[in-house]
């Protein structure tokens, strides 16, 4: 999605805006674009296609000033184009804007500029800002103020009129060597050091020039120089703030030898697992949240959870589903963000709403949240990013703490939440006093306890080093498949969650259809798609259901279906093309081993095929609109 730099310093701005841009690459954009200062003009270096484009446009060798704005778009009004992309001027050509986010009421602003006599050169919503800005600038009355605190007021006025969502970056030749900054339900930060300020959409852009940021909230408006941060409200009182320091490096955010982002993370899913567990669990004793302070009598009072997610995130959700209903005996529902906010959902004080969202900044997911908010319930947001809004908006967080996760289709950041599902689970468990009864993990009645379930969730690193060292079944099947056009995912109970997950990652990355389905609803349709060939994949993890699985597995091979399974079952006596063996675990955590090879299997046929892995076709790393 849409991408926001900014610097003001003593350098040349526009090589630190280019290497600011590529570093947010990884986002999905369609055009970019940059702005700089000098000798009293805006200079605008814009085009649609890749940011490296810049540099080849007439001028951009010749751009010395030290301070700019600049922004890789992510078409949502207008197609990708030159006259679309950003920055945008305003008719006089004094104030140029960068923005992120959708404007809602864009047409109606429109229409009142126009009916001002302003002109509209390109199709998108953000044009109307740098029009507005330069509209009230020209009617403020107050003759005593300067023309940075003049262009403060306009800025400040103009937000007051935007409906929807905004990051917004403002320069002018009237306020020399500074830049203007604000935002509403749109992710920015400043990063700061001595002498020089910078400005992103997300921190991992950043990490190789500062480690303390600041993280603007909604409706807040910043100033910024080379050396002053003044923070305001839209009312234009000042305020101060307090810098973040932020423990990721730079290094943890580049490939380290691999050759695409997905594939480290996929392979660092062993250590962000065990930084994503750290000191929380230990074998006899009890979870410690640090983060987390939810009392036994608050927990008691819930009769019932809701998990609320996009795409990866809420299927990791769906784990959590089971983790918490098999735990906590907490009735608990799962949601997707985008339906959550507009259903009208049953809330009240006695609900727990868990958010999960790698980046902490899905427009849908943060507006559930505030809507669940105002409905009375509490709020419990899992992100990885730090400071990220949801973490902002939310009563409680806990952090995944999977490291920056870079590459479009997520990875570590959903085995990290499925764990980090479990721990939570666990430790309410034991604050609600189940930690010494028996757990019933399935129909059949059978158990785990409590202790038995923390030693395989420290064991989880080791495991899985185990399914990452087995990828040539995986890399064969890739090659026979990777020109398919349709293909199957089945499970049953927590398996199922895990086809879903599959199917979803090689329609990412691999652009092949594919469906997930309860293997036990096969024959209630979709069965009747199953032709001689067709690639079918099946999880396989618990004991209790594997017999039922292996029969529907068995319905499709009778009609012709090629097969692949991934099991921690004994399989003797059956036969498929493909067995893809992971090592035993408690069913309840088996989905963070089980997804591995899914998440290899697309990630082989993605480059079978010769895509790009890291940056999909049409997808956006933070999904920051609606
Ligand atoms: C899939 C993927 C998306 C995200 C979804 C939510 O690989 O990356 O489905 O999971 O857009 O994003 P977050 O977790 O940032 O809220």
């Amino acid at each position: 999605m849409c991408g926001i730099i900014g610097y003001v310093g003593n350098k040349k701005a526009s090589n630190i805006l280019i290497d600011g841009l590529l570093a947010l690459e990884y986002r999905g954009y369609d055009s970019a674009g940059i702005a700089t200062l000098e000798n009293n003009e805006i200079k605008i270096m814009k085009d649609k296609g890749r940011v490296k484009n810049i540099l080849d446009l007439d001028g951009y060798d010749k751009l010395q000033g030290t301070y700019g704005i600049a922004h890789t778009r992510w078409a949502t009004h207008g197609k990708p184009s030159k006259e679309n992309s950003h920055p945008h001027f305003d008719n006089s050509n004094t104030f140029a804007v960068v923005h992120n986010g959708i404007i809602e009421n864009y047409n109606e602003l429109r229409a009142f500029l126009a009916e001002k006599g302003y002109t509209f050169y390109s199709q998108t919503d953000t044009e109307v800002i740098p029009n507005l800005i330069h509209y009230y600038y020209t009617n403020i009355e107050e003759t005593d103020k300067s023309d940075t605190d003049k262009t403060l007021r306009a800025v400040a006025e103009a937000t007051k009129d935007l409906k929807g969502s905004y990051a917004i970056e403002v320069i002018s030749p009237l306020m020399p060597n500074t830049i203007i900054v604000g935002r509403k339900d749109s992710p920015l930060v400043i990063g700061t050091k001595s002498d020089e300020n910078y400005i992103a959409s997300d921190i991992p852009a950043l990490l190789t020039y500062t480690k303390d940021f600041y993280l603007l909230n909604d409706n807040e408006l910043a100033v910024i120089t080379k050396d002053s941060i003044s923070f305001y409200n839209t009312d234009l009182e000042k305020h101060s703030k307090n810098i973040k320091n932020i423990e990721w490096d730079a290094s943890a955010a580049e490939k380290n030898g691999y050759e695409d982002y997905m594939l480290k993370e996929i392979f660092e899913q062993p250590n962000s697992i065990r930084e994503t567990v750290g000191s929380r669990l230990k074998l006899n004793e009890p979870v410690n949240f640090d983060d987390l302070d939810i009392k036994p009598e608050y927990l008691k009072n819930i009769n019932k959870i809701f998990i609320v997610a996009c795409g990866t995130a809420m299927h990791a959700g769906l784990v959590g589903k089971v983790l918490l209903e098999k735990l906590c005996k907490i009735p608990t529902e799962v949601d997707i963000a985008s339906e959550f906010r507009y259903r009208d959902p049953i809330i009240d004080d006695k609900t727990l709403c868990i958010y999960v969202s790698q980046s902490g900044e899905t427009a849908d997911t943060i507006a559930a949240l505030k809507l669940s908010r105002e409905k009375g319930a509490k709020t419990l947001a899992i992100s990885n990013v730090i400071g990220s809004s949801i973490t902002r908006e939310a009563d409680y967080t806990i952090y995944t703490h999977a490291g920056p996760e870079i590459a479009v289709a997520s990875t570590k950041a959903y085995t990290s939440q499925v764990v980090l599902f479990a721990v939570l689970a666990i430790h309410f468990s034991e604050l609600l006093g189940y930690s010494d009864s028996d757990i019933t993990i399935n129909s059949n009645g059978d158990t785990i306890k409590l202790e038995d379930l923390k030693n395989d969730i420290i064991n989880l690193p080791k495991k899985l080093a185990i399914v990452l060292e087995n990828t040539d079944l995986i890399k064969e099947f890739a090659e026979n498949a990777y020109t398919e056009k349709d293909m199957f995912f089945l499970g049953r109970g927590i398996d199922e969650t895990v086809a879903k997950e599959g199917s979803l990652k090689l329609k990412e990355i691999s652009y092949i259809h594919s469906e997930a389905y309860a293997a036990g609803e096969l024959k209630h349709g979709p069965i009747a798609l199953i032709e001689n060939g067709i690639h079918v994949i099946s999880i396989l993890t618990d004991e209790s259901l594997a017999k039922k699985t292996i029969s529907n597995i068995q319905e499709v091979i009778t009609r012709g279906a090629k097969t692949m399974v991934i099991t921690n079952q004994n399989l003797e006596g059956h036969t498929f093309d493909y067995v893809i063996e992971i090592p035993k675990i408690c069913p309840l955590i088996s989905p963070i081993l089980s997804v591995v090879p899914l998440q290899l299997l697309s990630y082989y046929i993605s480059k079978n095929k010769g895509l790009d892995v890291d940056k999909p076709r049409n997808l956006a790393k933070s999904v920051t609109v609606e």
